[in-house]
């Protein structure tokens, strides 16, 4: 057994992006500038030429989506209780309500064929997430947008890797906002992204990211920019760095190396599963899983206790874990603004109870995870039935 605590996640950094954000530390241009303009540029090769804006958060960028496409009071958008707070939280923010739709129960992802019966006069857009790194089915998603006029603003917090149908997700005609937060595939610390196909919304979100500044009022220091500066819109302060701009330069070149690790340590920890009490997530034909979280399920009805038990015995064991999500409708503050209670999206709630997140990064060894795997042997034929 280990002697050291394993944790559930670390970023991957070396001293690459050490020296990339000294260096922009040196260059005196350490907010939005350059990099950060180089880093957009870069993000967008990568998706294919996709028009990305990088903004202090993956919440920020869905945030702006909603305002720049006028959503507001009066107005519904459909998503998942199966999620973190920030994909609700910013419907709530943009004056419009949140209508909830249960889940898949294999893939956690938002049921599309649920999604038609609560489709409404209101409804103007679905927030789908890409849970975990596996992608939603969008043909499915794409078909109800363009049949009801919606718009979809894709969740791809947990999505930066991950692939449908052979094109990245970013990719697929729709907002896409990605997160670059501390426990990403890819980190700047705090960060996001947003890609905005429209080119009339994304000047608007670029507006609504600086304060609602006119075009181009972030360079007005430099040389050939300008004193001058109008507002033409109440906006917000969610640009990104080019502190954290550097970091994520550095982090997308390896992007592809980190992803290599991720895809077999995931497929060292199901293979290493079999015969226990569990079901381990798949990953469904043509997708490519982004495996940023390796989302198993406790076969409860296979054993004595419940799934924080089995957490209390990995910590026991020295193994880090945590649980995502707890879904939205078992929150105090969704209950009272929403009026939802427990029992409202059972397949939701089966999925949580059962849900433990493995460690699963690029720095961890196979080691780790074979560490991963006694543990949980030893706890769970603890407590079989
Ligand atoms: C599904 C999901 N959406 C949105 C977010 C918010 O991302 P950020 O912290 O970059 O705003 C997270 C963060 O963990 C997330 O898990």
């Amino acid at each position: 057994m280990r002697d050291n605590f394993l944790p559930y996640n670390q970023p991957d950094i070396d001293e690459e992006e050490v020296q990339a954000v000294a260096d922009a530390i040196r260059s005196q241009w350490i907010t939005r500038a350059g990099i950060t303009a180089q880093f957009e540029s870069d993000l967008s090769s990568y998706l294919d030429g996709a028009p990305v804006m990088a903004l202090s958060s993956c919440t920020a960028g869905m945030h702006l989506a909603l305002l720049a496409a006028g959503i507001g009071p009066g107005d519904e958008v459909i998503t998942t209780p199966y999620t973190f707070a920030a994909s609700v939280n910013v419907i709530i923010h943009a004056g419009a309500k949140p209508v909830l739709v249960d889940i898949d129960p294999e893939t956690g992802n938002i049921d599309p064929n649920r999604i038609e019966d609560r489709i409404g006069p209101k409804t103007k857009a679905i927030l789908p997430v890409h849970y975990a790194g596996h992608p939603v089915d969008l043909d499915a998603i794409n078909q109800l947008r363009d049949q009801h006029h919606l718009l979809v603003i894709e969740d791809a917090a947990h999505g930066i890797a991950s692939t449908y149908h052979g094109r990245k997700i970013g990719t697929h005609g729709n907002i896409t906002a990605f997160s670059f937060y501390a426990t990403k595939n890819l980190t700047t610390g705090e960060g996001g992204a947003v890609v905005v196909p429209d080119p009339e919304m994304a000047d608007k979100v670029r507006m609504l990211s600086l304060h609602g500044m006119s075009r181009n009022a972030w360079n007005r220091y430099e040389e050939k920019g300008s004193w001058f500066y109008s507002i033409e819109l109440p906006g917000f302060k969610y640009n990104m760095t080019d502190i954290q701009a550097a970091m994520g330069r550095v982090q997308l070149k390896k992007l592809p190396r980190m992803q290599a690790r991720r895809q077999m340590l995931a497929q060292h920890l199901t293979r290493g599963l079999e015969g226990l009490p569990v079901t381990t997530p798949q990953e469904r034909a043509d997708v490519e899983h982004a495996w940023h979280l390796y989302p198993l399920r406790v076969n409860l009805e296979e054993i004595n206790g419940d799934r924080g038990d089995i957490i209390n015995d990995l910590k026991a064991l020295n193994i880090g874990t945590s649980v995502h999500f707890i879904p939205i409708h078992l929150h105090p503050y969704y209950q009272k603004a929403l009026g939802l209670k427990p029992g409202d999206f059972p397949l939701a709630e089966a999925f949580y109870q059962r849900e433990i997140s493995l460690p699963l990064y690029p720095t961890m060894t196979e080691r780790d995870a074979d560490d991963v795997l006694e543990a949980l042997s030893v706890s769970l034929s603890r407590r079989m039935r």
